[in-house]
């Protein structure tokens, strides 16, 4: 199984979104998809539902989803880990016990435009519209790693 964890900071809002739509990209026989916050905030409650409803209006249902906070075990589960935006890059680097660990962690977005550093944005104190844009960009995001990760293994 090759497993790939998406994360930001509540897990509420980005990251169950990016979970969602790279799991609909991605055979689940070969690929395990997950995703966590830096912050304990939202722990156990369902993705905000301006997340739910953004991805049901394209034909996800993330609503089953539950939130959880990132922890250093993560860098041994996991083969890939996306962070949303610079912030949980710095956070969850931090937690790294060695290089290989911290190797594993790479900006969203940098998939598409690598070194640019651009961020998925925070939309939770924004309006709906932010939640369109965020699907919007990870969705190609998405397109994009789940493209490399079949090429690689299968
Ligand atoms: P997320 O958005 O990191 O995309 O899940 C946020 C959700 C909650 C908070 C911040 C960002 N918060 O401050 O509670």
């Amino acid at each position: 199984m090759v497993k790939v964890l998406m994360v930001c900071l509540g897990n509420i809002c980005r990251s169950p979104l990016a979970e969602g739509i790279l799991q609909s990209k991605l055979p689940s026989d070969t690929f395990f998809v997950d995703s966590a916050g830096t912050g304990d905030w939202h722990v156990g409650q369902q993705p905000d539902k301006r997340s739910i409803a953004t991805a049901k209006n394209r034909g996800l249902d993330i609503s089953c989803q539950k939130a959880r906070q990132f922890r250093i075990s993560d860098f041994e589960e996991f083969d890939h880990i996306y962070v949303m935006d610079a912030s949980n890059y710095s956070n969850v680097v931090k937690l790294a016990p060695n290089e290989d660990a911290k190797a594993k962690v790479r900006l969203m977005m940098d998939v598409l435009y690598p070194g640019e550093g651009i961020d998925v944005p925070d939309p939770y104190f924004g309006g709906d519209e932010g939640f369109d844009r965020v699907y919007d960009m990870l969705d190609e995001a998405c397109t994009l790693v789940a493209e490399n990760l079949k090429k690689e293994h299968l």
